[in-house]
């Protein structure tokens, strides 16, 4: 019987809500330059520009609600005996919004900034700004958005990888497989023995590594997958 259960979710799982993908043709890269606003060298050269970015996503993250596929996520959650994590490569917070707590955000978060004076990182609302005053120690323009860039080390890889090498089960949603460390947990979950189950729009650029792939937008496919997940726990309860 399967015990636990590492997710990996990215863009995809939050379309159908309205938020924009990165690598669909009318995506967010297909706007922007990845070196104009997603690296420490393009906030050291043009803050401005990067702040506008984020701003904007920050505020239309604040617009839109969990949909189907979050949902079920919770649901998944709150109902599984095993060990669960889920892992978002997603800056928004729609997963928590759906009642997702085992929750790891390994590129950080829209609603948190950044202060670049004291190292704190403080829970942020509407506009950053170049001139934003962190909240701990009072300094002005120097609080970055809590976005892990190109470059830079995703948050909380030991947990992450922890949670993988003790894994029975491993999920990836909506994730185009593009971007390292995240398109290799599938190979790592592999090597401990678990299940491999992709649900996406379209085979992931890892598709070979997976077990099963479901293909079908997220809002349907998810709250199916964890039906018949739960189902089957039911039928068969994990024993200690
Ligand atoms: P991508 O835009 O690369 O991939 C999104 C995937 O979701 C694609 O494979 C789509 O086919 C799929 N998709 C789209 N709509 C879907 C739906 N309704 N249901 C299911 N799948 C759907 O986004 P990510 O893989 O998340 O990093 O990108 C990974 C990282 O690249 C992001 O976290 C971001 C970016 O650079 C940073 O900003 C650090």
């Amino acid at each position: 019987m399967l015990q636990n259960i590492v997710i990996l979710t990215g863009a995809g799982v939050s379309a159908e809500s309205g938020l924009k993908t990165f690598r669909a043709d009318d995506g967010l890269w297909e706007e922007h330059r990845i070196e104009d606003v997603c690296t420490p060298e393009a906030f050291a050269r043009d803050p401005a520009l990067v702040h506008q970015f984020y701003d904007a996503r920050r505020a239309r993250a604040a617009e839109v609600e969990p949909n189907a596929a979050h949902e079920a996520l919770a649901r998944l959650e709150a109902e599984w005996e095993g060990d669960f994590l889920l892992v978002t490569q997603n800056v928004d917070s729609l997963h928590e919004r759906a009642g997702s707590k085992q929750l790891i955000h390994m590129h950080g978060q829209l609603d948190s900034g950044w202060c670049l004076t004291c190292g704190e990182r403080s829970a942020w609302e509407g506009p950053m700004g170049t001139k934003a005053t962190c909240p701990s120690c009072g300094d002005s323009g120097s609080v970055r958005p809590d976005i892990v860039w190109f470059g830079e080390m995703p948050y909380a890889m030991e947990e992450i990888e922890a949670a993988l090498m003790k894994a029975d089960l491993f999920v990836s949603i909506g994730t185009s497989g593009a971007v390292y460390p995240a398109a290799g947990f599938v190979q790592t979950a592999r090597y401990v023995g678990a299940r491999t189950v992709e649900i996406n729009l379209e085979p992931s650029l890892g598709s070979v590594f997976f077990n099963e792939s479901r293909i079908g937008p997220a809002g349907i496919e998810v709250p199916k997958w964890v039906d018949g997940l739960l189902q089957s726990a039911q039928s068969s309860p994990i024993s200690s």
